[in-house]
């Protein structure tokens, strides 16, 4: 959450400053600031609105005589949306930007007023740069001053700071938030993510955990907790800039639906190709059970996983919500490996997981799309998904590539269990190979979804039912509806509806049912007429040559006959464009619905 970006160089400071703000807004988009120096001395602009804001009260700095500055788009923990409690805070002699959480603000806060600090903020931002001043008044050092204010803060941050009397220089320090470094010809940038200055530089390095750097216009210097000065090397980012540009799409969430055809062949490429993936195959045939620790979307891509590795690898999986993982002393066996997945790498819960399985000893395998992050970083493997940067809040084509893994993972340990015969798994293996053909051709269902959208966009509540897979298909599909178009959404096994929900269903309660799983279709329908003896309007996803009866349902949307293993893929598709169509019609903000943000590095 909260995205940070410095610049200190030989070229003019604001523009970089705010187009990198831009590419930062999914981390967080209800504040935008700046700070920087300019030949009079230090100012900074802050408000409590979006970045456009920012942006025209800026529009008169662009000058070649301001070549260092912070900036910070920010996702409310402590305090109001407002101008006060936007980003940077600070008091003249030092201005900061801060991305994460101090736990501890409110003693910081008695320790400060005792010293005669006051506030003009409710935010724990405002605290710690506070305390950074006061020790920066005792010690004189920046440096040392940070590294002690580091030691009393608690909590996960990374910080962008400025001091007054330090001009042209940016001091940068991180624990458990993210923040990267990176030289370019131009000068030096601190940034959240190093998507959003691919247009100056590659060349870049992840600020370690408790390090400091201190950025000039010539170089970065990197200092560990005690003092001593850190070699860094520095990694080349691969990316390819444009794909962070809508690129002629209406918005981030449309284009990044029309890439998953493309992201899911290029993820699984690889895979296809090499056989390793972390685990050795003794490792594999002593699993007693495989724990998934995500959250979100990436949690329902788990259990989705869970439905493949338990029928074709007959082995147990525990899906968990990584918050709840995390803080319940969960049963592990030696053997058991968790699998981590994340699209961003930076979740704080589902770091947390990962740290709390490598401390219990346990294998942990990460699927995740950021080069580069946290837990990538510190899994003991990791499998790479390739969709790209993916920019929309709402969670698209990394859901289905973290399906297109875990369907390969379920199809590698059934063979290597046993379960499948070599046949078999090369079998299923192929047709997971051709996975990307049938997404494209449910793309083609976008039409036909907007249509839908049309007529059901007024409704107040929808509930999502499916059997099986297509129950985690439907959690998923309730998420992504509520998520940008703000209807309320419920996701049912379609067999508990009876057990008290049903009593919600009235004339024309929306039901969307998906029915891609043959082996449960006669129940699922029996669940259908359920709903609609009481008034449901049903709208049925099923694929194409799936037989329906003229009354089981209002509407149809029919996706492409597939292989039972490529069908969640594709049917994620038109459930993602069903969520798109109605935002957009309701007039939402698609790719930045309110109160979210696409990266979750808070707890
Ligand atoms: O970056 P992660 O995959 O770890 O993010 C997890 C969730 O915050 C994320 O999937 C979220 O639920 C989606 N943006 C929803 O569309």
């Amino acid at each position: 959450m909260c995205g940070i970006i410095g610049f200190t160089g030989k070229s003019p400071a604001v523009p970089k400053l705010l187009e990198g703000l831009a590419a930062l807004e999914y981390r967080g988009y209800d504040s935008a600031g700046a700070a920087y120096f300019t030949p009079d001395g230090l100012r900074t602009e802050k408000v409590g609105g979006r970045l456009s804001v920012l942006a025209s009260r800026l529009s008169g700095t662009t000058d070649a005589d301001i070549t260092c500055g912070i900036g910070h788009t920010r996702w409310a923990t402590h305090g109001t949306v407002s101008d006060a409690n936007a980003h940077p805070h600070g008091n003249g002699r030092v201005y900061g930007v801060h991305n994460g959480i101090i736990e501890n603000y409110r003693e910081l806060t008695l320790w400060l007023a005792e010293r005669g600090y006051t506030f003009t903020s409710d935010t724990d931002t405002e605290r710690a740069v506070l305390l950074i001043d006061c020790l920066y008044r005792e010690t004189g050092d920046p440096v040392k001053a940070m590294g002690e204010a580091a030691q009393r803060m608690t909590g996960s941050f990374a910080f962008a700071l400025l001091f007054a009397d330090r001009p042209g220089k940016i001091y940068a320090m991180r624990r458990g938030s993210p923040l990267f470094a990176a030289v370019s010809p131009e000068g030096t940038f601190a940034v959240s993510d190093i998507a959003a200055v691919l247009r100056y530089t590659r060349h870049f390095t992840r600020i370690g955990e408790g390090e400091t750097a201190v950025l000039t216009a010539e170089g970065i210097t990197f200092i560990a907790e005690d003092g001593s000065t850190v070699e860094k090397e520095y990694e080349w980012a691969e990316w390819d800039r444009t794909a962070a540009e809508k690129g002629g799409f209406p918005h981030f969430m449309l284009k990044e639906i029309w890439e998953e055809p493309t992201a899911v062949s290029a993820t699984l490429a690889p895979l296809l190709s090499d056989s390793s993936f972390g685990l050795t195959e003794t490792q594999i045939q002593n699993i007693r059970q495989i724990h998934i620790a995500a959250c979100g979307t990436a949690m329902h891509a788990g259990l989705m996983g869970k439905y493949f590795m338990e029928k074709l690898a007959r082995i147990p999986v525990n899906v968990e919500i990584s918050s709840e993982f995390r803080y319940r002393d969960p049963i592990l066996h030696p053997e058991d490996p968790v699998i981590l997945i994340s699209q961003s790498g930076e979740t704080a819960d589902t770091l947390a997981a990962l740290r709390l399985a490598k401390e219990r000893g346990n294998f942990t395998l990460a699927v995740v799309n950021v080069p580069g992050s946290a837990i990538a970083g510190e899994a003991d493997a990791v499998l790479y998904t390739a969709a790209g940067p993916e920019i929309a809040v709402a969670s698209t084509k990394a859901y289905t590539v973290q399906l297109a893994v875990l369907i390969y993972l379920a199809i590698r340990f059934g063979r290597i269990r046993g379960t499948l015969t070599q046949t078999e798994a090369d079998g299923l293996l192929a047709q997971l190979a051709d996975a990307h053909l049938y997404i494209e051709k449910a793309l083609a269902l976008s039409e036909a979804c907007r249509h839908m959208a049309e007529k059901y966009r007024d409704h107040k509540n929808i509930f999502f039912i499916g059997r099986g897979r297509d129950y985690a298909l439907s959690l998923e599909a309730a998420l992504k509806m509520k998520e940008i178009t703000y209807i309320h959404c419920e996701a049912y096994a379609a067999g508990e509806m009876k057990h008290g929900t049903i009593s919600l269903i009235e004339k024309g309660t929306p039901v969307f049912a998906f029915a891609t799983e043959s082996a449960v279709w006669d129940k699922l329908l029996s669940n259908i007429q359920e709903v609609r003896s009481r008034g449901a309007q049903v709208l049925l996803f099923a694929p194409a040559s799936l037989p329906v009866p003229e009354d089981a349902a209002c509407d149809i949307i029919r996706l492409p006959d597939a292989p039972e293993i490529c069908l969640p893929l594709c049917a994620a598709v038109p459930a993602q464009l069903m969520a798109y169509h109605t935002a957009v019609l309701l007039g939402r903000d698609v790719d930045k619905p309110r109160n979210l943000a696409k990266s979750v590095t808070v707890e």
